[in-house]
């Protein structure tokens, strides 16, 4: 059944994209803004984007804190979200004002981090500290500006849970149990892993 896209909405209740373009991992992204107050929320439009240099970019639907601290701080924090965190996840995404802190709403340990300001998530698995490499307002096809705003940072430090680390020294992405987001409400747990060489 194919469907022109202008007709989505006639033809499927809920637009059916982000079931389709899933599982997406979360982005549990930490900053902090000008005044000092530590910040959190959950980014499912979000990926790794580059390696050599590691980028992590995530987009914001219209502007919110962590894009703000983002333009304001240059820094932002990826906590992994594990099995164990998904509830405190998704409390994280209650709408707060840039002076209250989610840290402080969910109870949710912090930790410091090594290179940047923002506090990484205590209990998180992993979590990659991140300076701003850049910030762009999307652009649609009618050449007009989306509200989506895509930020890239580049990785500057590394905190892995050392529970998480095997005795041959790899992240044990399987232990951390990462949830994903897919589309309307739904999540999906980690499966089974499996190695699978390139030709
Ligand atoms: C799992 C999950 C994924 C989300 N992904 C996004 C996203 O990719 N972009 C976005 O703008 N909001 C997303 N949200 C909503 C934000 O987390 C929510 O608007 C939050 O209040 C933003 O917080 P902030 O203003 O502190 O940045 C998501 C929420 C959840 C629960």
């Amino acid at each position: 059944m194919y469907t022109p896209i202008e007709k989505i909405r006639d033809v499927f209740p809920f637009d059916p994209f982000k079931a389709i373009v899933a599982p997406r991992p979360i982005g549990w992204i930490s900053t902090i803004s000008k005044a000092g107050i530590p910040n959190i929320a959950p980014y499912s439009f979000f990926g790794a984007v580059s390696s050599d240099p590691n980028m992590l970019g995530f987009t914001s639907s219209g502007i919110k804190d962590t894009l703000e601290n983002c333009r304001e701080t240059g820094e932002f924090v990826f906590n992994v979200v594990s099995g164990e965190l998904l509830e405190a996840m998704n409390q994280t995404a209650k709408a707060l004002g840039p002076d209250e802190s989610e840290f402080d709403f969910v109870s949710l340990e912090k930790a410091g981090s090594h290179l940047v300001k923002p506090p990484r998530v205590a209990d998180s698995p992993a979590a990659l500290e991140c300076k701003v490499v850049s910030i762009r307002q999307l652009d649609n096809l009618e050449g007009g500006k989306t509200e989506s705003w895509f930020t890239i940072g580049q990785v500057v430090g590394v905190y892995i849970n050392p529970k998480y680390i095997t005795t041959d020294k790899r992240f044990d992405t399987a232990k951390a149990r990462i949830p994903s987001r897919c589309g309307y409400m739904d999540y999906m747990s980690a499966g089974e892993v499996f190695e699978l060489l390139r030709p």
